[in-house]
């Protein structure tokens, strides 16, 4: 693997969920490498606290902060308005912002919580930002997944959990199969409109972060807590900057080709070094990457690059570059 990196000295970066685990070092990682950081996080206060710890470790960095909820509709097209005044243009935009949560939850337009913020707050907010990338060759959208999407498939006829029994595990997994289903179907797509900007997907492996922990999933309360409570499973587990790597690489690497999909090469994809990473293979297939991206665009209100299929639609696809 080509270990290299494009050169980002001044380019702007939007990462959401900056403030914490993977993202943070994401930041960190990339601030040092010269980019402006733009911290899309959910909470001020956390996002300045983690802002002030970067700025400690990368004396002089620009990264300032946009606040957005990406389970939340309105917050999104808040922030792609505050966005395109204050920032204006754009080169890569990671898509990290993620939950796991145990209970059945909805956002306030009625979809289950993980698809609504691990994937659907990814869809439309990528397609609201979409029109500010710059012409530069180098830019990028690289959305987060994870292993887990290797073990169930998303279900089309049950997406809000009414027929079969909620379980959260499922829930994560299937909304992480929607977002690697989405970044090959974007990188179609953006082809197909003559784009220089690659979709690419990465995932962490397994990464002591809080994520489980912020809502009771990690705690030693329930088994999957013992589970990651056990010594010798931290041991095996990744630190967050090592978890961070895959999508630094699918970031800034050189030589990276749209449509690839990373993650750690050690066993069972959980910690090493960057690597071409397994995929489900219900998120290879092109007709269920149509049929998500239109199932999406009706979900979120959010229509772009939608005239894949017909050329008469060109007309009323958005400019992109
Ligand atoms: N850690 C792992 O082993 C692992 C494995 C596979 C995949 N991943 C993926 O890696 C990504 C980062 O997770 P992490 O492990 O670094 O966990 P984390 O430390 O909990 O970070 C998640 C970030 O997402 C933010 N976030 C959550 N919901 C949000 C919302 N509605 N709007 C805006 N921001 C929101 C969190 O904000 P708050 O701090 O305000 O909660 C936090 O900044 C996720 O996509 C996750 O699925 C992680």
């Amino acid at each position: 693997m080509n270990t290299k990196t494009i050169n980002i000295a001044n380019k702007n970066v939007v990462i959401t969920g900056a403030n914490s685990g993977i993202g943070f070092q994401v930041a960190l990682q990339l601030a040092s490498q010269g980019a402006n950081i733009i911290m899309a996080c959910r909470s001020l206060d956390k996002a300045k606290r983690a802002q002030h710890e970067l700025l400690a470790k990368v004396p002089g960095a620009n990264i300032s902060i946009l606040t957005v909820d990406v389970s939340e509709p309105e917050s999104i097209a808040a922030f792609a308005q505050h966005f395109e005044k204050q920032v204006g243009s754009l080169d890569i935009l990671i898509n990290n912002a993620g939950i796991v949560t145990p209970n059945l939850s909805h956002n306030s337009a009625g979809y289950e919580l993980h698809l609504a913020t691990n994937y659907l707050g990814t869809f439309a907010l990528t397609g609201l930002l979409l029109p500010f990338f710059t012409k530069d060759e180098h830019t990028r959208i690289v959305n987060v997944g994870s292993v887990a999407h290797r073990f169930d498939k998303f279900d089309f006829d049950d997406m809000g959990w009414q027929k079969g029994k909620f379980i959260y595990w499922k829930a994560y997994a299937r909304s992480k199969v929607a977002i690697a289903a989405f970044t090959l179907e974007l990188h179609r797509r953006l082809q197909k409109h003559g784009s220089n900007t690659l979709s690419v997907g990465a995932h962490p492996g397994l990464a002591a972060t809080d994520i489980g922990q912020k809502t009771g999933v990690t705690t030693v309360k329930t088994r999957f807590g013992q589970w990651t409570q056990d010594k010798i499973v931290a041991w095996i587990v990744a630190q967050p900057a090592e978890g961070a790597m895959s999508i630094v690489h699918a970031a800034v690497g050189e030589g990276v080709a749209g449509g690839s999909y990373f993650g750690p090469n050690g066993w069972f994809e959980i910690k090493g070094r960057p690597a071409e990473a397994r995929l489900n293979p219900q998120a290879r297939g092109t007709e269920f990457g149509k049929q998500l991206w239109s199932v999406s665009e009706s979900m979120t209100g959010v229509s772009y690059l939608s005239s894949i299929d017909s050329e008469q639609d060109k007309s009323s696809c958005i400019a992109i570059n």
